[in-house]
């Protein structure tokens, strides 16, 4: 059996992009095949898509986390095929162990580094990142949130942060900002969403209580201090940062290079003022669930295209043109 896929042979711009046929997957006897409605054009898909050009300086992560990537991605053509990890759907099918799930669930997952997800047909196995869908959240909305969501949850919870703290999100309107942004509110937190310009309505929309336009403002000199720095692109600087963090506030990074992680050594042991470097590892997606249906986490979504316009999606990503998440739409789907 085949289905329709969005296939990449060569690492480059968008128009790598073709909608192919291949294999429709099986699943096993512990998986589940999901009939995808949609997928979230995030951050990992442009970088994996564009990766032979992305070299060690470009990479926000230390050498050895490059060199591992290129490992995984491949070095002169890509060895991952088909893009695509935050995706919801219907299940299809069950394998006969499945216990978990039926024919007809709705579901939204992470199948993270592995990708696979821009395709008509996708398998899970039914332990892994994978849970019913927020029943407040249409299928295009539960993409955006799934792998997101772990990460700044992941990320947040190595931080204890305490209402009425001052919070700062440097890179509010990311996949990842968002919802940190969304997160750090919850906790009772005065937020500072930090973006680029034609997303500062958004981050505003979003909940936060003031917003920085970075392309205009460098929040290390407006005099404000916070008790917590949150850098998810690590664009800012630690040096310059500490300024403007109060006495025992944290420096969080969720991209970091040898010289973070020696800074965070460092500040372990000497001074108030904390670096911390964290990589998201939990999984825990039936929590995400419960935070969306608890109106705790929100998406914004910008626009959609059906899988025939794939390139135009990431060109549309790529230009820096969208105000809110940007998905793939499949299957012709009505149900979005
Ligand atoms: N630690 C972990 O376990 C882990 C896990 C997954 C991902 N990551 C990392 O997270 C990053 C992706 O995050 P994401 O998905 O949120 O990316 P994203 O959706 O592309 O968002 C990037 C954010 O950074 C902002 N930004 C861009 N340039 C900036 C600047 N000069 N100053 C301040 N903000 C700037 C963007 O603002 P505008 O768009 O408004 O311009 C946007 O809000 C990747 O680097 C990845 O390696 C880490």
């Amino acid at each position: 059996m085949k289905m329709k896929a969005i296939v990449f042979e060569n690492f480059g711009p968008p128009d790598v992009l073709q909608l192919k046929e291949v294999e429709k997957p099986v699943p096993k006897d512990n998986e589940v095949l999901v009939k995808v409605y949609a997928v979230h054009v995030n951050y990992g898909d442009i970088l994996t898509r564009n990766f032979r050009k992305i070299s060690p300086r470009k990479f926000y992560m230390s050498f050895l986390m490059w060199f591992f990537a290129k490992i995984f991605l491949g070095f002169r053509k890509p060895k991952i095929k088909i893009l695509g990890s935050e995706f919801a759907g219907e299940i299809e099918s069950v394998g006969k162990d499945v216990e978990r799930f039926k024919e007809g669930d709705q579901v939204f997952g992470y199948k993270g580094m592995n990708m696979g997800a821009y395709a008509e047909y996708l398998c899970m196995p039914e332990k892994g990142t994978v849970a019913l869908k927020p029943t407040n959240m249409t299928f295009e909305e539960a993409c955006t949130v799934s792998g997101n969501s772990l990460t700044a949850r992941n990320i947040l919870s190595k931080v204890n942060i305490e209402s009425g703290q001052k919070v700062l999100i440097n890179g509010a309107s990311g996949g990842i900002g968002s919802i940190a942004l969304q997160l750090a509110k919850n906790s009772g937190a005065e937020v500072t969403g930090v973006c680029g310009t034609p997303r500062l309505e958004m981050v505003k929309a979003l909940g936060a209580d003031k917003v920085i336009d970075y392309t205009k403002v460098d929040f290390t000199t407006k005099g404000e201090t916070y008790n917590l720095i949150f850098d998810v692109l690590g664009k800012s600087s630690f040096s310059r940062s500490k300024k403007v963090l109060n006495k025992n506030g944290i420096y969080l990074l969720a991209n970091f290079k040898s010289r973070q992680l020696l800074q965070m050594l460092r500040t372990s042991i000497i001074g108030s003022k904390k670096v911390k470097c964290v990589l998201s590892f939990e999984e825990d997606i039936d929590a995400i669930k419960e935070l969306v249906e608890a109106g705790k986490i929100k998406s914004v979504i910008d626009r959609s295209f059906p899988m025939e316009q794939a390139a135009e999606a990431h060109d549309y990503v790529e230009k820096g043109l969208k105000k809110g998440y940007v998905v793939i739409t499949f299957n012709n789907n009505d149900k979005n």
